[in-house]
């Protein structure tokens, strides 16, 4: 007799860990069927399965239809796929993936950094198209001394500081809440934006974060400023900062994460002085594995009737 519980899994976000809940759940992969044949499984499961797994940027609307529905078990940290007032409204629970990719995301954030201040990918063009013989490429500017004003310090931004002090950045940061740590923080972006050499944006998505960088934050940055993105496309203007880049109102941007992902504008790919990334803050061997396992960790603490490890409160 089968005694596996029944698990929802709504898209393929993992496939080593859904190959791993393949042999631990009977699991029911909504992602194969097609619309109607999602709305069967759906009415078929009801009653019978309590929690489905996905990947934390996109959820599928049908899923919701799942009355006896109580966890989703999400990969990933930014749940902006998943409707949280909707869950909370069903009292459906939610966990998700923080922490274990901390130290992997901040080194992109400071790859980025370091990409966009020393011109590293023009610098490498310059040598292959052989534009060096023909003289030297021109100066850049240093780090050292340089103001790193961080949007959104949280787990992820805090290690981004540990790397960021030894390169002898100044920190300085804006979140809703004063958090009252040692680096100046203001109270809002633009004064932020003013102060700052570097700004990073590390926000969440959603409709409260959407567009707070704009036109205003980007001119108030500056002619040599530079801005970085490792959190949500949305919490961008992508527009205003395509403007900001081709009129050099900013020195130079870049960016793990777009307002549309995959698809990245045009305008955007076109210019010299943004470097693109194809959002792989995370995107490691050790730590893809270390979040396929804290969501493993979740559905079992849910089916033991144990403190889930990481919900999203
Ligand atoms: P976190 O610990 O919750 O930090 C987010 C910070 O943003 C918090 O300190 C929060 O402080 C601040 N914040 C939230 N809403 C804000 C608002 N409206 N205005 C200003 N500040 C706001 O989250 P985390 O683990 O560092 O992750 C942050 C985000 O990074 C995730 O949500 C995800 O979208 C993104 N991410 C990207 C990658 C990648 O591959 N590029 C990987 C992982 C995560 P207050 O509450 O005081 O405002
Ligand atoms: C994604 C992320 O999970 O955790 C997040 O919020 O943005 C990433 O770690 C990753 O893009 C999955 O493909």
């Amino acid at each position: 007799m089968e005694t596996r519980p029944n698990l929802l899994v709504i898209n393929n976000f993992h496939p080593p860990t859904v190959t791993k809940l393949d042999r631990l759940y009977q699991t029911h992969h909504l992602w194969k069927l097609s619309g109607e044949h999602q709305q069967e499984l759906i009415s078929e499961l009801a009653g019978l399965c309590t929690a489905a797994a996905t990947g934390s940027w996109a959820f599928n609307e049908t899923a919701y239809k799942l009355e006896s529905l109580e966890l989703i078990a999400a990969f990933g940290v930014g749940v902006d796929g998943i409707d949280l007032n909707l869950t909370r409204e069903n009292q459906i629970r939610v966990t998700n993936t923080p922490n274990v990719l901390n130290d992997d995301v901040a080194d992109i954030a400071l790859a980025l950094i370091l990409a966009t201040s020393r011109n590293i990918i023009n610098a490498d063009r310059y040598v292959r198209s052989k534009q060096w013989e023909k003289g030297p490429m021109h100066y850049d500017s240093g780090l050292a001394g340089k103001t790193l004003g961080i949007i959104g310090l949280g787990r992820i931004g805090q290690a981004v500081v540990e790397r960021a002090l030894p390169f002898k950045l100044k920190i300085a940061y804006h979140n809703r809440n004063n958090k009252k740590l040692s680096y100046e923080y203001f109270s809002t972006v633009v004064e932020l934006a003013k102060h700052s050499d570097i700004l990073l944006s590390i926000l969440p998505g959603g409709q409260e974060t959407k567009g707070i960088v704009d036109a205003e934050v980007l001119k108030s940055l500056g002619p040599k400023g530079i801005f970085i993105n490792i959190g949500r496309g949305t919490s961008v203007n992508e527009n205003d900062l395509i403007n900001s880049l081709s009129q050099e109102t900013i020195a130079a941007a870049g960016l793990d994460v777009y307002e549309s992902e995959p698809k990245v504008p045009k305008a955007l790919r076109e210019l010299d002085n943004v470097v693109l990334l194809p959002h792989i803050g995370s995107a490691t061997l050790q730590t893809r594995a270390a979040m396929g396992n804290l969501l493993l960790e979740n559905l079992n603490a849910f089916f033991s009737k144990k403190s889930l490890i990481s919900e999203v409160l």
